[in-house]
Order: structure tokens, then sequence, then C-alpha cells
């Protein structure tokens, strides 16, 4: 049986007044202020000495920031900003490593009011200057080597771009050198410099809860990224599912090993955890099994949110590896950003004692909405329920594989073990607030009083929610969302190739990874090296995280009669699948 949905929103406010009790807000009731909660009221409260970031350097030295240093390094960036003429609003972007700068960065920004937009430091040129310019980016804040390698040659397509602060310094000869070929010109300036000459005191501003806060970006099926817009009101949900969800509490040694450069990285790697007052481990290294348990081990991280891509390689290394350790310190393992497999859950006790929690979000959403909270009766493979607040429904799909919206009104499934696409009932405190400078695209995420999230789902009968794959094309490679146009954009850039069609395929460790079909233009030849030569191609473009990891030639690609490549044929195709079968269901994890 199904009904229509055409209930009004039940906004469970309860659960949001009192994540919110659990925040000071500003002094005199000048609103909320994401970095005031994350930062200067532990200090307020006599906890400056607390370390809130223990930064592990990629030289091997550990580095204690408290929460006191954290406090003033970013009230000198508020002050620089201020300086700079850079006020509420302004984008401020983000390109960098896992260093402290860029906590100082963000927390400083948030404080002038300014939008922090993280960028993904492994992203190429290509789509740094792109997102760049899509979100008016008025200052970036990176590295001399990382602006000379994705930056500084775009800088005439980006005129809005005024300040460019370099956390290592003047960029040294040539580097940093846009065509201009005077650093100063180019309004490079080195970021310990600027720091040192502001004050270590700053008041923040009275700051609406609505005020913009983060701009973080992600991919669709079609088009350009999409600048998905936070604002300061996000930091109750954040506080809140810290609390309910990750158990986090103060005084804790979390680690999120998501990258800055993307929302988890972000909410969770920063906002959340200082918010509770936890110590965050901030590793710059990448991905190591041996580094990455004696890092566990050596800090006793009592609280660790990582991805099944990790879990899955770890799992390769074998649950001896994990207890040649001291792990006695977790207290909580969860894992999020793609499906997380049941070996997964279970292996998780065989190697640390603890069961992985599986938890649900998306850029858009802000912070977790489903998850297996502690103490939860976990059903391996199923994502869990919706948290304290969050009300979930599962609508039934249209002929596009998406809900089928019907005069405005869509579906709701009630019987169990249906497949649907994924929705939920807007009105939570980190729900983004619109997608920059595109009003239609954000409408279109809506039907029927629900968010539609693009995920196909199903519930069972005691109300667990189980992933079972995109309703859309966008493919998700080693946690990172990547949308198939960026990527076929990319290769059309190349004088041989004529059209370009792009689609995950399933891969033990990555989950997918990214695939592409081209054909060619007359004159050029299907042979190996330009195989060679256009992945090259795009990995320039694009960076290696994003870039097709396989390529072939069909001068045939399939088309819809109005001309559109159908990436699902050409994915069966790949897999030697029936072409009717144009399923996502057999991802790792995904339910079948
Ligand atoms: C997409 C969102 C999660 C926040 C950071 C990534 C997929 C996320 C799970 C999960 C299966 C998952 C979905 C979602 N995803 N969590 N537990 N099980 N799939 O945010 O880059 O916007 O990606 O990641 O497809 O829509 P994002």
């Amino acid at each position: 049986m199904t009904a229509a949905s055409t209930r009004m929103p039940s906004r469970p406010q309860a659960v949001w007044s009192a994540g919110r009790a659990d925040l000071d807000g500003l002094p005199d009731a000048w609103g909320v202020n994401i970095a005031y909660e994350a930062v200067d009221r532990h200090v307020k409260h006599g906890h400056g000495d607390r370390v809130a970031l223990r930064c592990l350097r990629a030289d091997d030295l550990v580095r204690d920031v408290t929460y006191a240093d954290l406090s003033r390094a970013s009230n000198r960036f508020a002050n620089a900003l201020r300086r700079l003429g850079v006020g509420p609003g302004d984008r401020v972007f983000l390109l960098l490593g896992r260093v402290p700068e860029l906590y100082v960065a963000v927390l400083g920004s948030l404080k002038a009011k300014a939008v922090v937009a993280p960028l993904f430091s492994a992203f190429g040129p290509g789509p740094v200057t792109q997102r760049l310019r899509l979100g008016d980016g008025r200052v970036l804040v990176t590295s001399a080597d990382l602006y000379r390698r994705k930056v500084a040659t775009s800088r005439g397509d980006l005129p809005a771009l005024r300040h460019v602060l370099l956390v290592d310094g003047p960029a040294g000869d040539s580097a940093g050198r846009g065509d201009s070929g005077d650093l100063a010109d180019a309004g490079v300036a080195a970021l310990p410099a600027v720091l040192a000459a502001e004050r270590d005191e700053f008041e923040i501003p009275p700051t609406d809860p609505e005020d913009m806060a983060l701009l973080h970006f992600t991919s669709g099926t079609t088009g350009t990224p999409k600048g998905a817009v936070h604002v300061h009101e996000a930091v109750v949900a954040h506080q809140a599912t810290a609390r309910a969800v990750l158990d986090l509490r103060p005084g804790d040694i979390y680690w999120c090993t998501a990258d800055p450069g993307w929302v988890t990285g972000t909410s969770y790697g920063i906002v959340a955890p200082l918010c509770v007052g936890a110590t965050v481990i901030v590793d710059e290294r990448e991905f190591d099994v041996g580094r990455w348990y004696a890092t566990l081990a050596a800090h006793r991280v009592n609280v660790w949110y990582t991805a099944p891509t990790a879990i899955r390689m770890l799992m390769r290394a074998g649950a001896a590896r994990a207890r040649e350790h001291d792990l006695s310190a977790l207290r909580l393992v969860a894992s999020v950003g793609e499906p997380l497999h049941p070996e997964g859950v279970t292996w998780g006790e065989e190697a640390f004692g603890h069961r992985i929690h599986d938890t649900w979000w998306q850029t858009e959403t802000g912070a977790i909405m489903i998850a297996n909270v502690p103490g939860m009766d976990i059903r391996p493979g199923s994502m869990g329920k919706p948290v304290p607040g969050i009300e979930v429904a599962i609508l039934a799909l249209g002929e596009g594989g998406r809900a089928a919206v019907r005069h405005g009104a869509v579906t709701e499934i009630v019987e169990p073990d249906a497949v649907g696409e994924l929705a939920l009932r807007p009105g939570w405190p980190s729900m983004f607030r619109g997608y920059l400078h595109a009003e239609e695209r954000y409408e279109a995420c809506f039907a029927g009083g629900w968010y539609l999230t693009g995920d196909l789902a199903r519930r069972d009968a005691d109300g667990y929610l189980w992933f079972s794959g995109r309703a859309d094309d966008v493919i998700k490679s080693a946690g990172h969302l990547i949308g198939p146009f960026e990527v076929e954009a990319a290769l059309l850039e190349h004088p041989a190739v004529a059209e370009a069609g792009v689609f995950g395929v399933p891969d033990p460790i990555a989950g997918e990874l990214v695939s592409a079909r081209v054909s060619l233009r007359p004159g050029y030849e299907p042979t190996a090296a330009l195989r060679r030569e256009l992945i090259g191609f795009a990995r320039k473009r694009l960076g290696a995280a994003v870039a097709p990891k396989f390529l072939d030639f069909d001068q045939q690609l399939p088309k819809t009669r109005s001309g559109k490549i159908m990436r699902r044929v050409l994915r069966a195709r790949a897999l030697g699948l029936p072409e009717g079968d144009v399923s996502t269901l057999d991802q790792p994890g995904g339910a079948s």
C-alpha cells in the first residue's frame, strides 16, 4: 500500500532546541557564530590550555595547538581579513593539505563573517579554478607550490580573486608568479608575515544564525559543480550529532580521517569536535596501514570517524596488523561517505573490538542524518536509522529512476523493503540554504514537501535503512563524489575527442573507479598511445582523484533520441551486463 504524501512538515524542533541549549551564543545576544562555539567559548570557560589540534606533521614532529592558541591565531586571521577589506559574505577559498594554518583560516574567516569555501588539494587546476570562479573567490589561502601548479596560470580568468595568502611565505623566485610577473601586483602575500602584523584580539561582530558561513562544492550529473550554501545555524546540528552519534565528549582524542577539502573534513573534522571541546588529530600524511594503527595507539584515540575505502584497505592488510597495537582507548568507530559492506562492520569487531557504526549524510544535509547511534543494535550493511529530529521517507520511483513527481506530489512507500528514492523532511539546522547562483537547481531538489537526496534506499520492517545505489549518474570513488560531466568536459577539450561518456565501475577497494568511453574526431586512430595520452591529459587538468582510470574508444556511443549519451548503458557494456540491466545495485555493500 502506498500513500500520497501531502503531510505538512512536522518539524521536530525539540531536538534542535536541546542542541542549541548546549551552545553559548555570542555574548550580549549577538547571535550565533560557529567559530565562537568551536573555540572562544572554551577559552572563556577556562579550558584555553586544552589541546585543540594535535598536528602530526609530515616531518614526524608533533605540534599541539591549544584552544587559547587557536583563538588568538584565528583572531589575527580575522583582523588580517578586515585590514584587506574582506568582509561579511566575501568568499575565502582554502586549497591546503592538513596543516594547522587551514584550521586558523577557517575559524578566522568565520569570525570575520567571511564565507569559507574548502577545496580538495588533490584537485587539478581545472576543478580548482572553476570552483574559484563559480564561488567568486576573493581570497585564496594556499601554499606556494599549490598556487604555482593549480592557480597561477589562470589568474587572468579570476578577476574576483584579490588576495592570495601563502602559508609557507613568499613563493621564492619564479614560484607563484602569474602572468603579470610580479607577486605583489598579483595580490600574493606571505600569511605568516600578514598574521604577525595583527593583534591577538578580535571581537566577533553580531552574527545572524542565517548568515552564510560555508560554501561546499558538490557535483551533480550534469552542468557545473554546485556550491551548497551553509549558515552559522548549522553548528546546532554539528553539536547535537557530535554528541548523539559520535558520542564525543570534552577532552576526547578524536580522529576524522576525511580531508578538510570535503564536507566531512570540515563539519566533523573541524566544527563538531571543537564545539564539543575534543582534541582533534590532524594528520598531514596520507594513508598507511602501520602508521594509522600506530597513530590510534600512540595518541590514544577515543573516537575514530573514517571511511569504507580506508576500512577495506585495512582489511586487506589483515586484522592481525591491528592487534599488534594497543587500541584500548577506542570507544567508537564510525564510517561515512560510501556503502559500508557488512563484512566491514563485523571485521571491526575482530580487529579492534568494535563494530563499525555506519552513518549517512551528504554535502547538502551538512550533518549526519542517518546513523547507527551508540548502543543501537547494529544490522551489518544497514546505514542505521534517522537520527532524532530527522524524518525520512522512501518515495516511489518514476521512469527516470528518480522519485515520481505528479502535480507536485510524490508517493511515499510505506510497506517495508521496497526500493525508492530516499527523501528527508526539510527543516534541520544544517540543511543547505541554496546552491550559489543556481536557484533552479536548488528548487529541483524538492517535491511534495520533501528534500530528494538522489540516493536509492529501502527501509526494513524495523525501520533500518539500507542503501541500494544512486538514482543519478554521479560516481563515488574512494569516498569522493565525482560528477561525470566535469570529467567529460575535460576530455572534450582534447582535439582528438568528439564525444565522451563517463561512468563508475565497481572496484573492491575504492567502491567505484572512473571509467570513460570516447569517440574520436576524423583523422584520429584509436591507439594505445592515444588512450594513454587522453588519460594523462585528463589527469593534468582534473587531478588523479577525479580523472578516469580506464578509457576506451567507441565510435557508436549509445544515445537517447534527444542525443544524450546513455552513461548507464556504457557502464552495462563495460561490465558485460545485459544492457537492459543498468541498475547500480552491484557496488560493494550495495544491497542486492
Ligand atoms: C553521498 C553524499 C557523507 C558526507 C560526505 C560526503 C553517499 C554517504 C553513505 C553511506 C552509502 C553513502 C551517498 C550520498 N553516501 N554516506 N553511509 N552509505 N552511501 O558527501 O560527497 O555529498 O556524498 O555519499 O550516495 O548521497 P557527498
